[in-house]
């Protein structure tokens, strides 16, 4: 047997033993055992592809595989065999996050070979590596590999998580690196055909501020800007932001192609939940600029281990670039697809103290528009997932201006609150994602977004608007009933 087919008997077994109460019904998950990062997002011959960080053998981090999933529609995923298995002379200890692009017709994934020299010591050294494929499905690393063996010469050994595009008659790669003094950067290598690299130089890097590390970036023009997105590890928490142990972010400004020089503003995070990272990018054949992340935190609480699994990817999000260059993020348009029924609860209704919608459905999706113009109430929101001890409150301070998720009673140990200002205007409308063990809340047509997982016991269900001192106007109140994606799977029976 194949390495390959090791691991897939292994997750075969594995997929008996898992429980199912927390499993996701409409969100990317693994069929057993450990997930991470999204990698090698692509629209490969009309079909999504997603590849994910995968330990087949443990629901916790280990030897890193690529597992693979693709889907027509961005909604309806399909698991497809484990695409890359470790273990060769340049990815010895694992294949760890990168990207995937169409060369000639076939599709590559270009990976970061991660290779411990003292595991005690945690000494290891990363290059960057390619495998093709013809079919989609069955993978063949290059004879070449490594095709970057090492960093440049004032770096430190951190040098992974590959992003690869192509401009012009080159492809061009980033690469998250840390120099030899520690500072967080992103570097920059060119090829004219996608085995030899030259290095150019350094895109971006820490200005003291951001880190020691930068994971998995990603570098493309959005609406006639640049961006740079990164995972910087070592960011200090300060105040309401950055309070996670790492974040997910952008810089955006203007890039030189001649000079690789790129101008730009100061980072801002992505999403301000508590689980979200590693995210990557796709440019569909509608032009979309299509984000996924990791949906968990390094180190943080995961009960569905005790389950046989653990780790989900966010729902598909489109990105968009507002006047003032903040981006906005929200579901993808297919999201719809995923709508079984409709229950339009209330409409321009005053609410005082609190509304019941109750509902025994567990996969939900629910709108929320609240009219701030009309509103006496100095807080309004949503409580979900609980009617008694459990709740995961969803809180717009209107005297504040700021939105709060509050997780500290969803069935979690550690996690608390986080925080987002958002200045709402007139109207404050909350676009909710529910699964069994998440919530994902896109605020103001995705002007901020928090994401996070959550673990309620089950029987503790309903959808509860609330005001506090004093009225809120409800202009709109429906939710969805979502459909199970997984159900009938045979790859997770
Ligand atoms: C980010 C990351 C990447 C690395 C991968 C390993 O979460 O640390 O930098 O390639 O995960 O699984």
């Amino acid at each position: 047997m194949n390495r390959i087919q090791q691991a897939e008997e292994a997750l075969k077994k594995a997929g008996k033993k898992v429980n199912h109460r927390y499993r996701m019904g409409y969100h990317m998950m693994p069929r057993a055992n450990w997930i991470n990062d999204p990698n090698g997002l692509i629209q490969y011959k009309g079909e999504y592809h997603v590849f994910y960080q995968h330990h087949p053998y443990d629901e916790n981090w280990g030897p890193m595989h690529w597992g693979h999933l693709k889907s027509r529609d961005l909604i309806h995923w399909e698991h497809l065999p484990i695409a890359l298995a470790p273990g060769d002379a340049f990815d010895e200890s694992g294949c760890f996050s990168g990207s995937a692009v169409e060369y000639n017709g076939d599709l590559a994934l270009i990976y970061t070979g991660h290779n411990m020299i003292d595991e005690e010591k945690d000494d290891f050294y990363q290059n960057q590596n390619i495998a093709v494929s013809k079919d989609g499905i069955v993978f063949e690393k290059m004879k070449e590999n490594p095709v970057i063996a090492e960093p440049p010469e004032d770096s430190a050994r951190h040098f992974r998580d590959p992003k690869v595009w192509r401009h012009h008659e080159n492809w061009y790669m980033v690469v998250g690196n840390s120099s030899k003094e520690n500072v967080g950067r992103v570097i920059l290598y060119r090829s004219p055909n996608l085995v030899d690299w030259e290095y150019v130089g350094v895109l971006a890097q820490s200005d003291g501020n951001l880190g020691f590390m930068w994971e998995c970036p990603d570098f493309f023009e959005l609406d006639g800007k640049h961006v740079l997105l990164i995972s910087p590890q070592g960011i200090e928490a300060d105040g309401d932001s950055y309070q996670n142990l790492y974040q997910t972010g952008y810089l955006i400004g203007d890039y030189d192609e001649e000079t690789n020089e790129f101008v730009h503003g100061s980072f801002k995070e992505l999403d301000h939940g508590h689980d979200f990272y590693a995210v990557q990018t796709l440019l569909d054949d509608k032009g979309r600029r299509i984000a996924i992340g990791w949906m968990d935190m390094w180190e943080s609480e995961m009960p569905t281990k005790a389950d046989g699994w653990s780790g989900a990817l966010t729902l598909p999000r489109e990105l968009t670039l507002r006047d003032d260059h903040k981006i906005l993020m929200n579901p993808v348009e297919e999201t719809k697809l995923l709508r079984k029924t409709e229950h339009r609860v209330c409409a321009n209704r005053s609410l005082s103290g609190s509304y019941l919608a109750k509902t025994a459905e567990e996969l939900l999706e629910v709108k929320v528009v609240f009219d701030i113009a009309d509103c006496s109430a100095q807080t309004a929101g949503v409580r979900i997932r609980g009617l008694e001890k459990e709740e995961t409150i969803i809180r717009y301070s209107l005297t504040d201006q700021k939105l709060t998720l509050d997780c500290s009673a969803s069935g979690k140990e550690r996690d608390g609150v986080r925080n987002v200002q958002i200045e709402a205007g007139e109207k404050l409308s909350l676009r909710l994602f529910i699964d069994r063990s998440s919530i994902e809340v896109f605020a103001n047509h995705g002007e901020a977004t928090m994401t996070s997982r959550i673990y309620p016991k089950e029987g503790r269900l309903g959808i509860e608007l609330f005001s506090e001192k004093g009225d809120a106007r409800v202009e709109e109140f429906t939710y969805w009933v979502l459909k199970d994606i997984w159900k009938g799977d045979e790859s997770l029976e």
